[in-house]
């Protein structure tokens, strides 16, 4: 899986992305990801890569030209038959989960992922899109509003990874795909005092009774 990132911040992302369980995915080659910074495809002296928006308001828009440029760009190196999909993160979007998470990591060979700041990006760019035969959606993380799609794009980014084969250890992986996420876990002490209190792990886990662990385990599970 390849991820590219279409930003005026890539310095924003590269200390997330190179680091821990992401940074190893890097190395092992089972997830590439590269940062394209938008200014680059800008031809003015001055790097604009905004302007007002029509019609008035506050603000500033991310102009289409440098977008679709860095778009080509990215998309000429691909190779025949890629399953490729391009976001554009806006609070407005589909709601991104785990679900669609993993259908993208089994699904697509490469996504481009658009940042946007201020107050959005010129609404032609989806459909200058669909006309260059690029499939392009519309995503949210949440709901709420952030300053701009770094943040989404490293949720993604890190979501659909850890989905991909490999990219979590093996016994991770299985753990998760038996018992779902959230289960509270314990580790030393097992009494633990703070401001004249104790906290104990719970008994059944000092138990060692395997049968009755994993059925308090599955009691707390998250499914997802
Ligand atoms: N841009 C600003 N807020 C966002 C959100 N919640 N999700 C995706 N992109 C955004």
């Amino acid at each position: 899986m390849k991820f590219d990132i279409i930003t005026i911040f890539p310095q924003i992302l590269d200390s997330y992305l190179s680091e821990s369980i992401l940074g190893r995915a890097q190395k092992q080659k089972l997830v590439e990801i590269k940062t394209h910074n938008l200014r680059d495809f800008v031809k003015d002296k001055y790097k604009k890569i905004d302007d007002k928006p029509y019609g008035g308001g506050a603000g500033m828009a991310f102009k289409i030209e440098p977008l679709i440029k860095a778009i080509q760009s990215i998309t000429k190196s691909y190779k025949p038959k890629t399953e490729s999909l391009a976001i554009i993160f806006t609070p407005a979007g589909k709601q991104f989960d785990n679900k669609t998470a993993a259908q993208f990591a089994k699904k697509y060979d490469n996504l481009i992922l658009i940042c946007g700041r201020y107050e959005g990006i010129d609404a032609r760019l989806e459909k200058v899109a669909k006309n260059l035969k690029l499939k392009i959606e519309n995503f949210s993380i949440g709901p709420y509003v952030l300053t701009g799609g770094e943040l989404p794009a490293m949720v993604l980014i890190d979501s659909i990874s850890r989905q991909i084969p490999g990219v979590l250890g093996k016994d991770e992986s299985i753990e998760e795909k038996r018992l779902g996420v959230g289960v509270p876990v314990y580790t030393r002490p097992e009494t633990f005092v703070c401001g004249g209190k104790k906290y104990n792990v719970p008994k059944v886990l000092l138990s060692g009774n395997h049968k009755e662990i994993e059925k308090w385990r599955l009691s707390k599970r998250v499914k997802n």
